[in-house]
C-alpha cells in the first residue's frame, strides 16, 4: 500500500501533461441490450455504445459505464470534469466540517498512458493476477472518465482508509452526487476489491443507486466482474 501511495504522488506532481493522444479503439454507436438481473432497479437498460466508452440512459443524466467488460478508447482524454470537481469541493469541505482528515490533493482524471504507468507497476510488484484486483488495464479505468476522484488523508497521498471518515463518506456521497464505487461485499460484481476512497461522480441518480445498497453494475442491469479475456 505504501507503495502505491508513493507512486500516486509522483505522478501527480509531473506526469500528466506527458500523456497524450492516442488512436481510437470505440467507433461507430451501437446497441448492446443488458441481461437484466433481478436485482436491478432500473427498468430495460440499454447498455448503448458511444464513440468512446459505454453507457447506460439513466433517470436523469447519461451514465458512462466503464469497467472489466466495457473500456473506455485510448484517446479519450475529456480531462476533469467541471461538475463532478464543483461537487467534490463541496464533499471535502463537508468532510472536513465533520472534522476528518481530507487532503486538498487528490488522485482524479488519469489519461490512458498515465494509467499504463500506474498498472504496469503494479504487475512489477504484485504481479498481473493481483494488480488486477485493485488496478485497471489502461482504457479499463473509471478514472479516464474525469468523474473519479481517490481522496487523500493527507498531502502525501495517502489513501483515505480511516475507519469513522471512511463510513460517513459511504453514507453521504450520494448527497453530493457520488457513489463509493467499490464496496465490500460486490468485487463479484465490480471486478474490484473494496476501495473507500474512490468516488464516481454520478449526478442525482446516487442517491437511488446508494438506497438500492447494490452495485452500479447490479442497479443498471450491466455485466461487470472479470476480463473476457
Ligand atoms: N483502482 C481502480 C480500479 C482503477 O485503477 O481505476
Ligand atoms: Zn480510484
Amino acid at each position: 500500500m505504501m507503495y502505491k501511495k508513493l507512486i500516486y504522488v509522483i505522478v501527480c506532481s509531473g506526469f500528466l501533461g506527458a500523456c497524450q493522444q492516442q488512436e481510437s479503439n470505440i467507433s461507430s454507436s451501437n446497441i448492446v441490450t443488458t441481461t437484466q438481473e433481478s436485482t436491478s432497479l432500473a427498468s430495460k437498460s440499454v447498455l448503448q455504445k458511444g464513440e468512446h466508452y459505454y453507457f447506460i440512459q439513466g433517470k436523469y443524466d447519461k451514465i458512462p459505464i466503464v469497467n472489466k467488460k466495457y473500456p473506455v478508447s485510448k484517446d479519450y482524454n475529456p480531462g476533469e470534469d467541471a461538475v463532478a470537481k464543483a461537487a467534490l469541493l463541496k464533499l471535502q469541505e463537508a468532510m472536513r466540517k465533520e472534522g476528518f482528515a481530507i487532503a486538498s490533493g487528490y488522485s482524479g482524471f488519469r489519461d490512458y498512458n498515465l494509467q499504463s504507468y500506474f498498472y504496469n507497476k503494479y504487475v512489477e510488484t504484485d504481479g498481473k493476477e493481483k494488480a488486477d484486483t485493485y488496478s485497471a488495464r489502461p482504457g479499463y479505468s473509471e478514472h479516464q472518465l474525469g468523474l473519479v476522484f481517490d481522496l487523500w488523508e493527507d498531502e502525501q497521498g495517502t489513501l483515505l482508509e480511516e475507519p469513522v471518515a471512511s463510513k460517513w463518506l459511504a453514507e453521504h456521497a450520494h448527497r453530493y452526487g457520488f457513489i463509493v464505487r467499490y464496496t465490500p461485499g460486490k468485487e463479484y460484481s465490480t471486478g474490484y476489491q473494496a476501495e473507500s476512497w474512490h468516488i464516481r461522480y454520478i449526478g442525482q441518480e446516487a442517491e437511488e443507486i446508494y438506497r438500492s445498497k447494490l452495485s452500479l453494475e447490479e442497479y443498471f442491469g450491466v455485466e461487470g466482474g472479470n476480463y473476457r479475456d
